[in-house]
């Protein structure tokens, strides 16, 4: 029994390994130029991915503006919903608190977005609009609440009977993962308020109005090249009506009309009718945060086509006039002066200086002769005013079949510059398909791998599909030439609001998971390299046989080798990479190598486990030009050589 259970512990240290394989990487032949910006990210409100997530605004439903107006709020004693003589036309409605003096108090609690995230000493921004009815002073109580304990307190006073601002700062005595906040009128008599809102005083470049900073660090780190918004199924709206209108998200933000979100009914076991857009994160932010990322800007606006899965609304061809000046608008917000219209708005905002447009997609996942013909006249508009500007059209919502082979020839016909395909598929179909572009009109509209994730059974974001997710990306950019951007998606899911999954990131109300997704991508956006080199196994490309994959490439600023390599299969597998070619010497001799593996490919990070799969940083050394890589199962690595010119 003993001598059994040794022989188990034994074999299931040693994986098998396979005889040595050898990869020569071509150095003296640069190839295709790669996109600096090719790896990036997809943001779409999804997932409580905007409100309730990235977004820092704790307070769900500030502007009392959900179909039903109390969504998000307990009121207590006499409060009523009013909307005569509002703060803010766009978004009239407001609370009517009156107090009368009877023990039970007058007020309203807000209980977030599943609760309310406090963390032990930090400070929170709270404000409102109010007005007191007959112009008194009226004294106000905000406790910060947890499990019914009071760990924060503020006070405000309201007086006057015209709107203003009222804001204070409480602090958090404990930290708390789903707590709330409540409100008190302390003095008898009647008081009018709106956009009651919440904000943690440190966010992102701790900006008012700003963004989660946890989330944005993690997206920071990804270093992402390009940054695509805000969708999606969301610029399309279940109906036209409650499509993305850009316009509707810039500007003071009280006043930016409510939306509904498309992600609120569509799953009927992820059923959220509380989810709604504040636009609270809108265009100004997105274009600020793809700055301060140092990402490309890839807005997508509407075409005239409301979601196809959900509808068959669409706007007349002849009628789409609204629609093409909103995408031409959009070039201007961007990169117009200002003084112009709508650089006048970004300006306003903050912004004199362009944000540096340089694509704009037309429609999503749209399919059929509809979406040709919408297409034709918006590439007109944009084209005659800004001929600079690089449009994206769509190739459909799957990555073959009868949509897909309508709309790529169509595409070429109308010359977009690139064409958006999506593919959520099985990690097999990942791993099938890393040769997909190889045989790619190299003449063509290049290729946007707008959306894309490996999907388990489990749909978990698991080391499997990451796997798989890093072998496919070999064939992104040993096709470099054709493929020039890819964001992965969705970007964000709340643990407890998700409506789709896997996604690249998740998070509670105080903490982050950076998925094993999320370093593939991490580990490809922080090695782009600005040159493909050819690797090669006994003359062949690297794509599936034993389950290895690989590519390589050079960054010539930096005078580096990258060679990415990917070992799909369970076993351990010994590779001479030889490289050839070289116009100098490994400097030092040394290869840094970065690695994400584990033994167990449903391995997943969680809240309480994030770290269980993460990057490792380790180094080698050649001998002479060529080094070993004792390639894991299960595992991603990336190699990286200095090379010194010869003296
Ligand atoms: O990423 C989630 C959804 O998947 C997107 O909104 C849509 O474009 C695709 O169908």
């Amino acid at each position: 029994m003993k001598k059994i259970a040794i022989l188990i512990i034994v074999l299931a240290w040693f994986q098998p390994v396979c005889a040595q394989r050898s990869f020569v990487v071509d150095a003296g032949k640069i190839g295709a130029k790669i996109q600096p910006d090719m790896y990036g990210v997809f943001f779409e409100d999804i997932n409580f991915g905007a409100d309730g997530g990235l977004y820092a605004e704790l307070i769900k439903n500030r502007s009392f503006e959900f179909d039903q107006p109390f969504v998000g709020w307990i009121p207590f004693g006499d409060v009523k919903v009013m909307d005569e003589d509002p703060c803010f036309d766009r978004n009239p409605r407001y609370v009517r608190l009156n107090e009368k003096g009877l023990r039970r108090g007058t007020g309203l609690e807000n209980v977030g977005f599943t609760g309310i995230g406090f963390k032990q000493n930090d400070t929170y921004r709270f404000s409102f609009y109010g007005r007191s009815l007959d112009g008194a002073e009226k004294k106000f109580r905000i406790e910060l609440i947890s499990n019914n304990n009071t760990i924060g307190k503020g006070n405000l006073s309201v007086a006057g009977s015209d709107w203003k601002k009222y804001e204070c700062t409480i602090k958090a005595g404990e930290t708390s993962l789903k707590g709330k906040i409540r409100l008190v009128l302390e003095t008898a008599g009647e008081v009018d308020l709106d956009h009651i809102s919440l904000f943690p005083t440190e966010t992102w470049k701790n900006r008012e109005n700003g963004l989660r900073k946890d989330l944005v660090e993690a997206l920071y780190d990804l270093n992402p090249g390009v940054f695509r918004f805000p969708g999606g199924c969301i610029i399309e709206g279940n109906t036209l009506e409650t499509r993305y209108q850009w316009k509707n998200s810039v500007g003071p933000v009280e006043n930016r009309p409510l939306n509904e979100n498309r992600w609120n009914y569509t799953f009927k076991h992820r059923f959220f009718p509380d989810y709604y857009q504040s636009y609270g994160l809108g265009f100004y932010e997105f274009f600020l945060l793809s700055e301060d990322l140092g990402a490309e800007p890839l807005p997508v606006v509407s075409c005239g086509l409301a979601c196809q899965y959900e509808s068959t609304e669409c706007v007349a061809v002849g009628d789409l006039q609204p629609y093409i000046d909103d995408a031409v608008d959009l070039i201007e917000f961007a990169n117009g002066p200002a003084d112009s219209e709508w650089g006048k708005v970004r300006a306003e905002m903050g912004h004199p200086e362009p944000f540096h447009l340089k694509y704009l997609a037309v429609g999503n996942e749209q399919w059929g002769e509809g979406y040709v013909e919408r297409l034709i006249p918006f590439m007109e508009a944009i084209r005659g005013k800004y001929p600079e500007i690089k449009i994206v059209g769509t190739a459909g919502p799957t990555p073959e079949g009868e949509n897909f082979d309508y709309l790529w020839p169509k595409m070429k016909e109308l010359k977009v510059d690139l064409v958006d395909e999506h593919y959520y598929r099985s990690p097999e179909w990942f791993l099938e398909n890393a040769e997909r572009y190889d045989s790619y009109d190299r003449n063509g509209p290049k290729v946007f791998a707008g959306e894309y994730a490996a999907h388990p059974k489990s749909r978990d974001n698991n080391v499997a599909g990451a796997i798989a997710e890093a072998a496919f990306m070999t064939g992104l950019e040993r096709n470099a030439d054709v493929v020039q951007l890819a964001t992965y998606a969705p970007l964000f899911a709340h643990v407890d609001a998700w409506q789709w999954k896997p996604d690249m990131i998740w998070f509670d109300n105080l903490n982050v998971v950076r998925t094993p997704n999320y370093y593939v991508q991490q580990m490809y956006a922080q090695n782009v390299g600005t040159n493909v080199l050819s690797i090669l196994q006994d003359g062949n490309i690297i794509s599936g046989a034993d389950g290895l994959y690989a590519s390589s490439c050079i960054d010539k600023n930096t005078s580096e080798i990258i060679v990415k390599v990917v070992n799909a299969s369970a076993d351990v597998q010994d590779i001479n990479i030889n490289l050839t070619g070289l116009k100098g010497t490994v400097k030092n001799g040394e290869v840094l190598i970065t690695c994400l593996h584990s033994n167990v490919p449903e391995a997943v990070n969680t809240l309480e486990a994030p770290n269980s799969v993460v990057p490792t940083h380790t180094s080698i050394h050649t001998n002479g030009n060529e080094f070993q890589l004792k390639a894991q199962g299960n595992a991603f690595y990336v190699c990286k050589l200095k090379i010194q010119p010869k003296k």
